[in-house]
């Protein structure tokens, strides 16, 4: 177990608030940071009802809780409750992390840059100048479409199930950076592989418990030097990306978003740089205690 017995009177407080909250993998992630930095902070999850989210702003602003991540299903309806909206987040229209800066939040979108720091640290990948194909188009690709879009890429393809969600998703986001975005539908991406360099599943298909499902996309129509990545991170591999590892592609799984994200906001709360390689290693050792029978 972690260091409860460590805590004191001093010990400030940071935390996860969601519903349901009981499977985050955040608060083994951020109390093994806070350990391995020797912080006098401990990270709590709250599993909070939407109808509860006012009072536990509230609560955050009573109770002196330095910083909360965000999650399913708030990550919207919060924004109304805070001081104050990051830029970012406004763009992306959803709040992942709350900082409380002396009784006034400010909420924070920490996705789309933990997504590219994953590419940049884990892919040595740069999205400037590349050709990014992105499968989905709901709240993970948005923080994603928006951050590749300001980063440079040359063209963005964004292919959905519901093509009317990828033609709103290319006009917000081409509208607020200017990028060359095309819509597409899911079933209809394939004539768009030769030309990636980068191809990113943002859709649920594949995520326990639906292990075995896939995008329908031909993976052995991407060219030699594309880097496959799928922001699912359990099961750890996915199909998608056991697929593409067979055609020969690079791939990446979603474990290194999950890292960054919370570094990201550890920084925020606390201005430290995060051990990114602890948290990794306990969400490696979580996963894989999970797929245990
Ligand atoms: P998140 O916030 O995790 O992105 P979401 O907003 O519910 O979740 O978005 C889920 C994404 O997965 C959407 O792009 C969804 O496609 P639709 O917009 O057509 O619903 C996609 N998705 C989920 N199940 C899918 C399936 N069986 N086949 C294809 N796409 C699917």
């Amino acid at each position: 177990m972690s260091g409860h017995a460590d805590l004191s009177g001093t010990t400030g407080v940071l935390g996860v608030i969601g519903y349901p909250i009981e499977h985050s993998l955040s608060p083994a992630m951020h109390n093994a940071a806070l350990q391995k930095l020797n912080l006098d902070y401990v990270y709590v999850p709250f599993a909070v009802a939407p109808a509860s989210l006012p009072a536990a702003i509230a609560g955050m602003r009573a109770l002196g809780i330095r910083g909360l991540n965000v999650t399913i299903p708030h990550k919207v309806a919060v924004k109304r409750y805070l001081d104050e909206i990051d830029p970012t987040a406004e763009m992306i229209g959803a709040v992942n992390t709350i900082c409380n800066e002396a009784g006034r939040l400010i909420g924070y979108n920490t996705d789309g840059e933990g997504f590219l720091r994953s590419l940049r640290e884990e892919g040595k990948t740069d999205p400037q100048g590349k050709t990014v194909v992105m499968l989905g188009a709901g709240g993970a690709a948005r923080a994603l479409g928006f951050h590749l879009a300001l980063s440079g890429v040359k063209r963005l393809i964004i292919a959905n199930r519901t093509v009317n969600r990828a033609t709103a998703l290319c006009q917000e986001i081409a509208a607020g950076t200017g990028c060359s975005i095309t819509a597409t539908a899911l079933s209809d991406v394939d004539s768009f592989l030769p030309e990636a360099d980068i191809l990113i599943n943002t859709t649920s298909l594949g995520m326990y418990p639906n292990n075995n499902t896939a995008p329908p996309v031909d993976v052995g129509r991407l060219p030699t030097r594309a880097l496959v990545y799928d922001i699912v991170y359990n099961p750890r591999e996915t199909v998608f990306l056991q697929r593409a590892r067979a055609a020969g592609k690079r791939v990446l799984p979603g474990l290194g978003m999950l890292v960054y994200q919370g570094a990201a906001a550890l920084e925020l709360w606390l201005g430290v740089a995060a051990p990114v390689d602890v948290m990794k290693e306990v969400l490696r050792r979580h996963l894989l205690a999970e797929e245990r029978p």
